[in-house]
């Protein structure tokens, strides 16, 4: 007579089979929610991702139980649901913070200040990389590039943009996340939760008020290029300086009273290269000798 591995009290790393399914009335909401999100495809399958962003809304991470709800909706498996619940890294797998800080530490973030920041924020939060304060607020990991780097080094917070930061501003960022205070991203819509966002993300309108209005368009050093090529000339600089910013003062979080552009940070270093010196602006046709 055999006995099976569970009896046997022996685990074998697999997952337990079949996953619970959600609740009736929390079932009830998220069918209504789906068939909205389905209904935008000619092909059901097609629904997948922002399937996956809307069970993500509702527990914070993609559960078994959300795989299960997703391919039940769609007719899929749940191998295919999982299959591309654990490629795309925008999906959580493990139950996480309020705000994710992704701190972007691909090449060009990580030489200006990136690889400093996510290290300063390691040993200030108390977490490595993937995990979680213990208040649940904080889920630090890194990023990979986001397409921002001409704002570099970037933070993420719930994927929006906290622009040329520098490990002081990028710990001060977390701490006011933690005690609940105000924080607004360097450009884009406010901050909301990770579920939230989730949400957002799963094609459902963000109804706050001037949200979409405040999505904005590109920034201004994304748009120094374009500017030269019409043989306009560029700004001298386009982050706020360093030095003489509010960040120079001492952090006192008894008192502290956020400003719009209290995480702005960070470069003090001039841009005068000759493409963004004014005095010699490098429009196409000084391009061309060159
Ligand atoms: S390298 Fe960080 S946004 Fe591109």
């Amino acid at each position: 007579m055999t006995t099976s591995s569970s009896e046997r009290g022996v685990s074998l790393g697999m997952p337990e089979l079949p996953a619970p399914a959600y609740p009736d009335d929390v079932r009830t909401r998220l069918e209504t929610d789906a068939r909205e999100i389905i209904a935008r495809y000619p092909d059901s399958r097609s629904a997948l991702l922002p399937l996956l962003h809307l069970v993500q809304s509702e527990e914070g991470h993609v559960t078994r139980t959300g795989m299960r709800f997703c391919a039940d909706v769609l007719g899929l498996t749940t191998a295919e649901v999982t299959a591309v619940a654990t490629f795309y890294t925008m999906y959580r797998r493990r139950p996480s913070g309020d705000y994710q800080v992704g701190v972007c530490t691909n090449t060009l973030c990580a030489v200006m200040g990136g690889d400093a920041i996510f290290e300063e924020l390691q040993e200030h939060l108390g977490v490595g990389n993937g995990e979680t304060t213990d208040d649940g607020k904080i889920t630090l990991e890194h990023i990979e590039c986001n397409a921002a780097c001409d704002f570099a080094p970037v933070v993420m917070v719930n994927w929006e943009f906290f622009d040329n930061q520098d490990p002081a501003s990028a710990k001060r960022l977390v701490d006011d996340l933690r005690a609940g205070r105000p924080v607004e991203p360097t450009r884009g819509a406010p901050l909301c939760t990770f579920k939230e966002t989730a949400r957002i993300l799963a094609g459902f309108p963000d109804e706050r008020p001037g949200a979409v209005e405040a999505s904005g368009g590109a920034g201004p050093a994304s748009l120094v290029g374009l500017r030269l090529a019409r043989g306009e000339a560029a700004p001298a600089r386009v982050v706020h300086p360093r030095e003489g910013g509010p960040h120079d003062e001492p952090h006192d979080t008894a008192v502290h009273k956020p400003s719009p552009t209290e995480h702005l940070s960070s470069h003090d270093a001039p841009q005068d290269t000759s493409a963004s010196d004014p005095a010699h602006p490098a429009g196409p046709t000084a391009e061309e000798g060159e």
